[in-house]
């Protein structure tokens, strides 16, 4: 865990849930207990559709809701897709972008991640940024590379508010492999310092999560990792007692 930055622990439902799993919401925020939610941040990140329902159940309440991604313009002829002001406007706080799944399923680029983030800022919600290389940029020696050129080009290059980035190895998403804690270590300590390197104080305010596979059996030992602070949990967070599990490992 880095310094004194308050973990965070995300929960990113993807495409699963339905009106039923409100219960999961429920569940979640009565074991939030005030002693948990004195030492880590909560958010869940369900489907576009249950954002209204879970924003309305969960205020009042510690935990915050996100959605997985967002479109970078205010409104328009966009098809399908749903903008960051839609989202807070759901009672929504943050938005994912950038998720591997939306980079190679959706073709998008670190220029359309970077327009996102700033259209998360624009409507008021926290953008938690995702990188992470694949398992062949992995095995040619080019994590490091890949890494920080997602950061500096999906990184806005002022940051007018906070941003939370997400380090995701590709090939530990759901997958349950994971990286050593060396290898964690070794990322987000380079992530660390280029954040420094270009943002100076604010670059080390800024909490660096990671993601793939993480489950209440390695969430400790991931989140001891320096500049670690917090996880994004796909699978498990589909489970309350699984997703608090993690929390507590994560502040432990
Ligand atoms: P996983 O997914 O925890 O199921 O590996 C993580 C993610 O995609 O954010």
């Amino acid at each position: 865990m880095a310094g004194n930055l308050r973990p965070l622990v995300a929960g990113n439902w993807k495409m699963n849930g339905l009106k039923a799993s409100t219960e999961v919401l429920r569940a979640i925020i009565n074991d939030y207990d005030a002693a948990l939610a004195g030492r880590v941040d909560l958010l869940v990140c369900p489907p576009a559709t249950l954002l209204t329902a879970f924003a309305d159940l969960a205020q009042g309440h510690r935990v915050a809701i996100g959605a997985q991604d967002c479109h970078s313009e205010l409104a328009g002829a966009f098809t399908g897709d749903i903008s960051a002001e839609m989202i807070a406007d759901a009672g929504a706080a943050a938005v994912i972008v950038g998720h591997s799944e939306r980079r190679a399923g959706h073709g998008e680029s670190d220029a359309d991640i970077c327009a996102k983030a700033k259209a998360a800022w624009r409507a008021g919600l926290l953008p938690i940024v995702c990188v992470g290389e694949t398992r062949a940029q992995r095995d040619a020696g080019q994590t490091l590379a890949v890494v920080e050129r997602q950061v500096a080009q999906s990184v806005p290059d002022t940051l007018p508010a906070d941003v939370v980035i997400a380090y995701e190895p590709v090939w530990a998403i759901g997958t349950g492999l994971t990286p050593t804690t060396g290898d964690v270590a070794e990322v987000h300590g380079a992530i660390r310092r280029q954040l420094v390197a270009r943002y100076g104080g604010q670059g080390e305010s800024i909490r660096l999560l990671y993601g793939g596979s993480v489950k209440p059996s390695n969430a400790a030992e991931l989140m001891a990792v320096e500049h670690v602070n917090g996880a994004l949990v796909g699978g498990a967070s589909l489970f309350a007692a699984d997703f608090l599990a993690i929390a507590r490992g994560c502040c432990g």
